[in-house]
């Protein structure tokens, strides 16, 4: 009975995650969330789906990931196959760098983003590395977004998301520092981007305009054909292919959905 553990499992790919590894029964799955009483549709999942656990933990709270990992380890006998570090955050994405209304504006977005999206990864990986440790598949999922590459960065003249894309540039070396550390015992970590994918977090035109029109130039030179963003479910299942074929040996590398940092959409 393969075990995974899905941060963010609410809504957006977080959820897909966890539909689509709950579709065959042989698999355990936790949904982790920020808040339980409001994650309807995955309570509502997991009322029909036995295989799902519903744990509540906020991913910048080390009490809370603590508590949940002990649920998890009381369920599977300390075990634990599969980390998807999925949950993350973005709050200014059409703002540049220096573009803030203030100093203490840009000061609190980068800060704010990093707690998230880097640290938050660091906590969850800790508090479930013992139960990691015991599983027999050992791969730790971290999604990182194609905007915090140097390459496709510099390639676009992308200068929107500056926070965000710091703070997962920051992940992918969380990643291959994990990865450092832990190839040894066997563990694959891996940061891989979900594509430009239809959730809350996509840019659109009607929520995100500055973002749009900042990226919307850079699409032709790093996207050539790019049709518009591609649903949860065709991205959950092209990154599931990257997953179970990635090995211990490339552990620690950061790649598209299409498993490459060729093509990111
Ligand atoms: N969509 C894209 O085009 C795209 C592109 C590149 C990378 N990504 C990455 O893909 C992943 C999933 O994003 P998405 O598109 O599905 O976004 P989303 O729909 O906004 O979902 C984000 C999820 O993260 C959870 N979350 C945020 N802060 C949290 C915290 N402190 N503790 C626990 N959970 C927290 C949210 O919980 P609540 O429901 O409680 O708010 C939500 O479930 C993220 O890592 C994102 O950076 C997305």
């Amino acid at each position: 009975m393969p075990s995974y553990v899905v941060t963010g499992a609410a809504r957006g790919i977080g959820f897909e995650f966890v539909t689509q590894l709950s579709a065959s029964g042989a698999n355990t799955v936790f949904g982790l969330v920020r808040n339980k009483a409001v994650a309807t549709e995955l309570n509502a999942l997991s009322s029909s789906r036995k295989n799902i656990t519903v744990l509540q933990a906020d991913i910048t709270d080390v009490n809370a990931l603590e508590l949940a990992a002990n649920k998890v380890s009381e369920a599977t006998g300390g075990k634990l196959d599969f980390l998807i570090n999925n949950a993350a955050k973005s709050n200014h994405p059409g703002f540049t760098l220096d573009g803030f209304p203030s100093p203490e504006a840009v000061e609190y977005d980068l800060l704010d983003n990093f707690k998230t999206n880097t640290i938050g990864v660091v906590h969850t990986t800790n508090a479930f590395l013992p139960l990691l440790k015991n599983g027999s598949v050992k791969k730790v999922i971290s999604i990182s977004s194609g905007i915090s590459d140097l390459g496709l960065t510099l390639l676009g003249e992308i200068a929107a998301e500056p926070c965000y894309a710091i703070s997962k540039a920051a992940l992918n070396m969380v990643v291959a520092k994990y990865a450092a550390q832990y190839r040894a015992e066997g563990f694959t970590f891996l940061a891989i981007c979900p594509g430009l994918v239809s959730t809350s977090m996509a840019p659109t035109e009607e929520t995100t305009p500055g973002e749009m029109k900042m990226l919307a130039p850079a699409l032709p030179k790093v996207a050539p054909g790019f049709k518009g963003p591609i649903s949860p479910e065709e991205s959950v299942r092209m990154q599931l292919e990257v997953v179970d074929r990635w090995t211990v040996d490339r552990s620690g590398e950061f790649v598209s959905h299409f498993g490459n940092r060729e093509r990111w959409m």
